[in-house]
């Protein structure tokens, strides 16, 4: 299985082109560095998901923008390996909790090692990301401690389930918000804060990243039912043998139909069900509505884009609207 490759935007300007392979570079090495410990096991546990691949997306939205102030502040590359480092502690945790086999294409690290070894790892990850943000001074500081906070309360509320009487899908659409739009609003944030844009475009762009991280977790959901792990770098059904219900899955259980793949889907799904489950799915109209949610969740992101100004960075961000459609099929 092949690593998932890094987003490869097409971006007509040379000099933004230039300027976000310098910044990648540039992450690449800190983030690197930055999990170096004096103990090997430490830093080979480390560098297993960064070496595996990873497409570096909340980087490439703390670059794109801190186009809007001054990219070459010197906050801009750290404030990207603090994202990404929250990222990545949080996907070592997540695949204990999820009990995923493969991630970026590499088997994850409780696979590998066990769990005790990806729980400590990523509490590392999020101590040497805290090791960093100390340098970016207080107000940073708080966004991440907050954007942390509601990582976590979605993953927590995705665990428990929505509350008796609770709308699900509603439930859904604010653990993806938590879980996941949280952090890649933080990444715009992040750049536009370190490279001093003005505050409505530190808003705006804050705005805009949600809505793509919804998105872009909603084109998870769907990848996980209709990709090969090929693609995806991951186990397609790690949802269904989790009983985690992804928005397709709601949109089949609400149908009210009563079949095959509603009684499939009533719970956790057995390992000897789950290619069964996921064809069945993958034909079912529940996709395409779900992925009609995805479309929306881009468009508000275009809204609030088209209030930018017009500067080669903000058709690159249109062009990362484009991609997130586009990946999820
Ligand atoms: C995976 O994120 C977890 C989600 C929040 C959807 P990415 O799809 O950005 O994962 P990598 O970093 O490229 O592996
Ligand atoms: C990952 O959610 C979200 C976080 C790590 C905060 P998922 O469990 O849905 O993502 P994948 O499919 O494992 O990447
Ligand atoms: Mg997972
Ligand atoms: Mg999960």
């Amino acid at each position: 299985m092949s690593a998932p490759p890094v987003v490869d935007l097409p971006i007509e300007d040379e000099r933004l082109a230039q300027d976000v392979a310098n910044g990648l570079a540039a992450v690449e090495k800190l983030l690197r560095s930055s999990v170096e410990s004096e103990d090997a096991f430490v830093t080979e546990a480390s560098k297993h998901l960064i070496e595996a691949g990873g497409k570096r997306f909340r980087t490439l939205m703390v670059l794109l923008a801190a186009q809007f102030g001054d990219p070459s502040a010197p906050g801009v590359v750290p404030g990207a390996v603090v994202i990404e480092l929250t990222h990545l502690g949080s996907l070592y945790h997540d695949d204990v909790m999820d009990e995923a086999p493969v991630r970026r294409g590499s088997p994850s690290a409780n696979a590998r090692w066990d769990n005790t070894v990806a729980i400590l790892t990523g509490d590392y990850l999020f101590a040497q990301a805290s090791d960093i943000l100390a340098d970016l001074g207080p107000e940073l500081i708080r966004i991440q401690a907050q954007t942390f906070s509601r990582l976590v309360q979605g993953q927590i509320r995705e665990t428990i389930g929505p509350r008796d009487g609770e709308d699900q899908v509603a439930h859904y659409l604010s653990v993806l918000a938590d879980k996941t739009g949280s952090l890649i609003a933080a990444s715009g944030r992040f750049g536009a804060l370190l490279s001093g844009a003005p505050a409505d475009v530190e808003e705006r762009l804050s705005s805009a990243c949600e809505a793509i991280g919804v998105a872009w977790q909603l084109g998870d959901d769907l990848l996980d039912v209709a990709s090969s792990g090929a693609e995806s770098g991951k186990t397609p059904g790690t949802d269904l043998r989790e009983g985690i219900k992804t928005l397709p899955v709601l949109y089949v259980l609400a149908s009210g139909e009563s079949s095959r793949l509603t009684e499939l889907l009533s719970g956790p799904v057995a390992e000897e069900d789950v290619d069964e489950a996921l064809t069945l799915l993958r034909a079912h109209s529940g996709m395409a509505r779900a992925r009609a949610e995805l479309d929306a969740w881009v468009d508000r992101a275009r809204a609030d884009i088209s209030g930018l100004p017009d500067i080669p960075a903000k058709a690159a961000f249109l062009a990362l609207c484009d991609y997130v459609v586009e990946r999820s099929g």
